[in-house]
């Protein structure tokens, strides 16, 4: 364990507390994130909370690279800005018309905070999946992601699901010396939060939920 670590029963009991439940209403992109360092003892927690999800025929395809290296998370954050501004680049200019969305236009320069602070964030965490039959796994590793963010979020660590880093993966998977036949899917930016956690905009979940049927007619309970 490293000297930055804090003592092995702090980690053993971080984040042991939180209800399920509301752990995971409170679970959201936290964009906003300090630059102090993450204990690398929380870090390999929330990854084993990642090895607990399903897989299928529990192949458990998941490879995770956390990457703290000032120097590496400075190209990374220029290749994923370089990806992020090709992306967004209309959501942006809609955001600016005083008829978008307050939540939406929320959200999109959360999302320009991140890209811009990008290197700042002190883990980089990767998540990397063998592929099947030269195909891709993507969805296999989503279940292992989101426990990832659900024990940031118990262990009190902001982080976000990303993706935009994939307009240069090659380089990217390379730069982490990934195998062939084993790409990156997703970075998840790391930090303390300089914010709060909070339930995150959703639908209402009578707005998602049918019976039997969704052209069916039918009074909530
Ligand atoms: C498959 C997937 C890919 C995503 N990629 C990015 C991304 O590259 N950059 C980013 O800032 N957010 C990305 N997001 C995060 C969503 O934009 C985020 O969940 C949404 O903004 C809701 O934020 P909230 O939880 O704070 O309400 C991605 C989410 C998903 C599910």
């Amino acid at each position: 364990m490293s000297t930055q670590d804090p003592a092995a029963s702090d980690v053993a009991t971080a984040g042991e507390d939180l209800a399920l439940l509301e752990g995971i209403r409170t679970t959201r992109a936290i964009r906003r994130l300090r630059p102090d360092p993450v204990p690398e003892a929380l870090v390999r927690k929330v990854c084993e909370a990642g090895t607990f999800a399903p897989s299928g025929g529990n192949r458990q395809p998941w490879i995770f690279v956390a990457v703290t290296d000032a120097e590496r998370r400075a190209r990374v954050a220029e290749l994923y800005r370089d990806g992020f501004h090709a992306y967004i680049a209309r959501a942006l200019e809609a955001a600016k018309s005083p008829d978008y969305p307050e939540a939406k236009r929320r959200n999109v320069y959360a999302a320009l905070h991140l890209a811009d602070h990008l290197h700042e964030a002190p883990v980089h965490l990767f998540v990397a999946g063998w592929t099947r039959r030269g195909a891709e796994q993507a969805q296999a590793l989503f279940p292992c992601i989101q426990n990832v963010l659900l024990a940031c979020r118990a262990v009190g660590l902001g982080a976000s699901l990303t993706t935009v880093h994939r307009a240069h993966g090659d380089e990217i998977d390379r730069m982490l010396g990934l195998p062939d036949g084993c790409p990156t899917s997703a970075l998840l930016p790391i930090g303390w939060p300089l914010g709060r956690f909070g339930r995150p905009p959703r639908r209402n979940v009578e707005e998602c939920l049918f019976w039997e049927r969704y052209d069916a007619e039918r009074a909530s309970p």
